[in-house]
């Protein structure tokens, strides 16, 4: 799976995606060129229905595109088999969801170490993972209570955390902040900064918390299935750069 061109971490070519539904088609993506450094953190806004989360999801492999190239670390995913692109989206990608997508009936420590299970991590460097994970996201004594008995904040930081266990390269979240009142979504937001910055992850994330956007270094504003404009977020460097 090496590859000549890895300057970009993320490199995707005329990407489109057409969803079908019925006899209806719906353009969410028209052609998306971008071009993303490793260890880069990136924004992407614009409005409901303009295509971010289709765009999030192709980059990380939770769905097809229907034409066009996404290239991470220089490796064309589109053209993996279903088995493979798993593989690759255990290893290598850590996704957040707005809604946390934590497994209620399973222990906070029992969700954090579930994809390490997958991927094989021997039990001891899991426990040891998982109780580095529970400091670095402030859960620490909480690693046996059930999700439901955490506040919004407490059940994104679990989710972050299981989002970093198998130390994945691309961090991709898609509305982490949400579902969180304005305080919780900033914090939520400066620990994403510090494992950009601590970890060197390459984050990209969906947000229409402006306030996050410009904390990152590239804002990518989303219309109609394309990149309409880029701008700087303008606290990056007092914000993220420094977390
Ligand atoms: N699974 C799907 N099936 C059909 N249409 C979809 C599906 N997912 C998204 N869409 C449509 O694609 C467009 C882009 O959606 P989405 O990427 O979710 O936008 P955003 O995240 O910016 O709100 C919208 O018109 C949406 O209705
Ligand atoms: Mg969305």
């Amino acid at each position: 799976m090496k590859s000549k061109n890895n300057k970009f971490a993320i490199r995707t070519t005329d990407l489109k995606k057409i969803y079908l539904t019925g006899l209806v088609k719906v353009y969410a993506l028209n052609g998306i060129n971008i071009e993303v450094k490793s260890g880069d953190i990136i924004s992407v806004v614009g409005p409901s229905g303009s295509g971010k989360s289709t765009l999030l999801n192709m980059i990380s492999a939770l769905d097809r595109p229907t034409s066009g190239k996404i290239l991470i670390d220089g490796v064309d995913i589109t053209r993996l088999n279903d088995k493979t692109l798993s593989k690759f989206r255990n290893r290598r990608i850590g996704f957040i969801f707005q809604s946390y997508n934590l497994i209620n009936r399973s222990s906070v420590k029992k969700n954090i170490e579930l994809p390490a299970i997958v991927a094989g991590m021997p039990k001891k460097m899991r426990g040891k993972r998982v109780s580095d994970l529970l400091e670095l996201v402030g859960l620490k004594g909480l690693e046996n209570r059930k999700p439901t008995t955490l506040s919004g904040g407490q059940q994104q930081r679990v989710a972050i955390a299981r989002a970093l266990i198998n130390e994945p390269a691309f961090i991709l979240a898609d509305e982490p902040t949400g579902n969180l009142d304005s305080k919780t979504g900033n914090e939520i937001t400066d620990l994403l900064c510090e494992i950009n910055h601590k970890k060197g992850a390459t984050i990209v994330a969906v947000t229409h918390d402006l306030e996050f956007a410009d904390k990152t270094r590239r804002i990518f504003h989303l219309r109609d299935g394309l990149i309409e404009k880029e701008t700087e977020g303008f606290s990056y460097n007092e914000a993220c750069k420094r977390a």
